[in-house]
């Protein structure tokens, strides 16, 4: 590079360093004429900037240092976008411009993401034999967890309990086939292992249990200990996989993750006015100390399901779009998620509006109709459910996230008694400890649309999550089930009459915030 060109790249970027503006290195290097290009146009439209800057903190540096530290960003950005970033990874150099950016202090600029798992199988043909794998596969997994129960400490088989003459105790697992209420109002249900099937009855006289065993669903696994009586077992307890208690993990450093859903772009109910104020606050553009704080320290957002209104939902669903083109409404997706601070890591899931198959697992978005908005450079995109953990170190193992858009949702609350009673739609999180309970995102057969993997079934709930965080009903909710913080999303989406007719009572524009090192929650209105 002769000298001239030099000068002008070192004004150049010294214009850009007055505007608070980093660029990307590739950007740099493409420029031939920096003289034809304005830093001012970079900074208003955030065209190849990488990172925004404190402006003292740059005018500090030479620009040979800021190409070096845009050489090491762009290293970091490409971990972080290929989700490998294990603990006890070599964290890199220490970064001492990071530990001025907007206050925040430590060299993990941009966090980690490790994805456990993201389902990513391509299509084909399904045979009924594959349904029977998948109910094994799910029996397999579900029956593990029930073996650790103490409760079930000698479980035997059903076919065993069939041969057995003798009345006495006995401890069984199986999948409830069927539920009745028989003649004298007490519970009878069927439930079956791979070795057969049994009755099981739950007497009214014992009024705990009873109310226990009225909430329970078709084709869930438990456990059941009783009387065994002519083929018959008297059930004395009813024991459900469940999560066990665990001390709440917490982290070291104040950092902050957002929970969004529902977004719906496309649609003529798209709340974008809403959602623009959202993109001011995340850039520290409004709100109080408190708020600004809040988004210089967030450094992941997660944003779960329904990013557009997708096309053929439903019938007619064009007249209520704006965008009726779903490669348009990505590409509008594409322009607002640009305007989020690149540090942050954004982790996104489809849900049934988005433009893939319904069937669950779903996989992250398909490239044919999403364009741009697979590309953008802070984005983590994982399948519909997933697994991932976040925040982790050296010396923290990060924290376990479990993700689901919540299709299965309705389903429970439409047919169980002790949520459709106690708030139906508004109580997500009286849902998702059902499902935690039950160690299954769907666990009746009905429940959702899915896709029968015979190896293993995806929906089932290997893991603890640190937190099991969901979208789909439109309405925040925000709760903690042992060690395990419960999170729905709200809506950028206004309500609709089909919503208020069928009950539901949407709140857009809420964002459920956590602090990682505390462990607090609160709910920002926009
Ligand atoms: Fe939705």
């Amino acid at each position: 590079m002769g000298n001239t060109k030099l000068l002008e790249k070192k004004n150049f970027i010294d214009q850009c360093i007055r505007n608070g503006v980093l660029l990307n290195k590739e950007f740099l290097d493409s420029i031939d004429d920096f003289s034809a290009v304005n830093p001012l146009d970079l900074a208003r439209k955030d065209m190849a900037v990488i990172a925004r800057y404190n402006t003292k903190d740059l005018a500090e540096l030479s620009p040979q240092e800021i190409e070096r530290k845009t050489v090491y960003i762009e290293k970091k950005r490409q971990i972080s976008a290929l989700e490998i970033a294990s603990p006890g990874s070599d964290p890199g150099p220490k970064d001492p411009l990071a530990e001025h950016m907007h206050g925040v202090r430590g060299n993990a600029l941009l966090g980690t993401i490790k994805v456990v798992h993201s389902y990513s199988e391509k299509a084909k043909k399904r045979e009924v034999q594959d349904f029977v794998g998948y109910f094994n596969a799910r029996y397999r997994s579900i029956e593990k967890l029930l073996r650790n129960r103490q409760e079930l400490g000698a479980v035997t088989s059903i076919s065993r309990v069939l041969t057995k003459k003798d009345k006495e105790t006995v401890s069984v697992i199986g999948m409830v086939k069927e539920i009745n209420l028989t003649k004298n109002g007490n519970m009878s249900m069927t439930i079956e292992d791979p070795s057969g099937e049994i009755n099981i009855i739950v007497n009214k006289t014992k009024p705990r249990l009873f109310s226990f065993a009225c909430n329970i669903t078709p084709d869930e696994i438990l456990g059941v200990t009783g009387a065994n009586s002519n083929k018959v077992i008297f059930a004395n307890n009813i024991i459900h996989p469940d999560i066990p208690n665990k001390e709440m993990k917490k982290c070291n450093d104040e950092t902050y993750a957002l929970f969004l859903s529902d977004l719906h772009v496309g649609s003529n109910h798209f709340l974008e006015e809403k959602f623009e104020r959202f993109l001011k606050w995340i850039n520290q553009e409004s709100g109080n100390d408190e708020q600004r704080n809040i988004a210089a320290k967030t450094k992941y957002i997660f944003f779960l399901g329904d990013i557009v209104d997708g096309v053929g939902v439903y019938p007619n669903q064009e007249l209520d779009q704006n965008i009726k083109d779903v490669n348009a409404q990505y590409e509008k997706c594409f322009e607002l998620f640009s305007k989020i601070p690149s540090h942050i890591n954004l982790i996104i899931c489809p849900g049934n509006h988005d433009a893939l198959r319904i069937e669950e697992p779903q996989p992250p978005f398909y490239p044919d109709f999403s364009g741009r908005f697979l590309q953008i450079p802070n984005a983590t995109y994982v399948s519909n459910p997933s697994f991932v953990n976040i925040h982790s170190s050296e010396n923290f193992s990060g924290f376990d996230v479990l993700i689901y858009h919540g299709y299965s949702f309705d389903y429970y609350i439409a047919n169980i008694d002790q949520i459709r009673t106690s708030g139906g739609y508004d109580r997500a999180d009286l849902v998702m400890k059902y499902l935690l309970e039950r160690r299954h995102l769907a666990p009746t057969h009905t429940s959702t649309l899915y896709i029968p993997d015979s190896e293993k079934d995806i929906l089932v709930i290997e893991q603890v999550p640190d937190f099991f965080v969901t979208g789909h009903l439109h309405k925040t909710s925000v709760s903690q089930y042992k060690a395990t913080t419960l999170i729905s999303g709200s809506c950028w989406q206004d309500i609709t009459n089909y919503q208020i007719k069928v009950g539901h009572h949407p709140e857009p524009g809420r964002v459920p915030v956590v602090n990682l090192k505390t462990r607090e929650m609160r709910i920002l209105r926009f």
